[in-house]
């Protein structure tokens, strides 16, 4: 059944910004690497005049982490993390001497702790359990201009992260610090949540 409201109602992130995002040269935060994916789809589509991506690249032993994207089960994953990270510096060199991306390998919360940027938008995608999640939207909201926006990956998902991002959402709605402007549902299937401060 999810198949096919997802077959028939999928929508791309991408798309999904563009709708929201009316700023021509973006400053944007991406909380959450990994191979940067997404992040060249950012630059390609929205040209921003800074993108700041942040990521630790760390492999966790913890194991709770054991099916995430950065779990160290069978302890070679260090190494694909580094590798991650060396490939994304070499693919974004131009842009980096350029000062149109700037690379933090850091935890987000350890990025916030010095920024000193306001962002049109920050798409969070780091690690996704409630806490953390939770540190980062509080952070977020500090650092995002009053009209940009905060989009969240994997919201109403379940997956080793115990929905931890759909709990997030919730808890700072009920704090009535942000407004959800758009989110998942099975009829506008993306699994994002658009946020924004109140
Ligand atoms: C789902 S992946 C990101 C995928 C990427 N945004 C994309 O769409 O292609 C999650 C990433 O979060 C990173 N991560 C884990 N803990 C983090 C933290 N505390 N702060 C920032 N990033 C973190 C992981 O290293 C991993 O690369």
């Amino acid at each position: 059944m999810k198949k096919i409201f997802k077959k028939l109602f999928a929508k791309n992130r991408i798309d999904l910004i563009q709708q929201y995002l009316k700023v021509n040269d973006p400053s944007i935060l991406e909380i959450g690497i990994h191979r940067g994916d997404f992040s060249k789809q950012l630059i390609s589509k929205f040209n921003p005049k800074k993108l700041y991506l942040v990521d630790p690249w760390i492999a966790y032993d913890d194991f709770i982490y054991k099916n995430s994207w950065y779990g160290n089960s069978d302890k070679s994953n260090q190494k694909i993390q580094d590798k991650y990270y060396l490939d994304l510096l070499k693919y974004f060199e131009k842009k980096i001497y350029e000062k149109r991306v700037e690379v933090h390998r850091k935890t987000s919360d350890d990025f916030f702790l010095t920024n000193k940027n306001i962002f049109d938008l920050i798409y969070i995608d780091g690690n996704h359990l409630f806490e953390f999640v939770k540190r980062d939207i509080f952070n977020a909201l500090k650092f995002i201009k009053e009209d940009g926006i905060i989009m969240l990956d994997d919201y109403a998902l379940k997956g080793w992260w115990n929905d931890g991002i759909t709990k997030a959402v919730n808890f700072h709605t009920k704090e009535k610090n942000i407004k959800i402007i758009k989110k998942h549902n099975i009829f506008d299937y993306h699994h994002q949540c658009l946020i924004q401060k109140i």
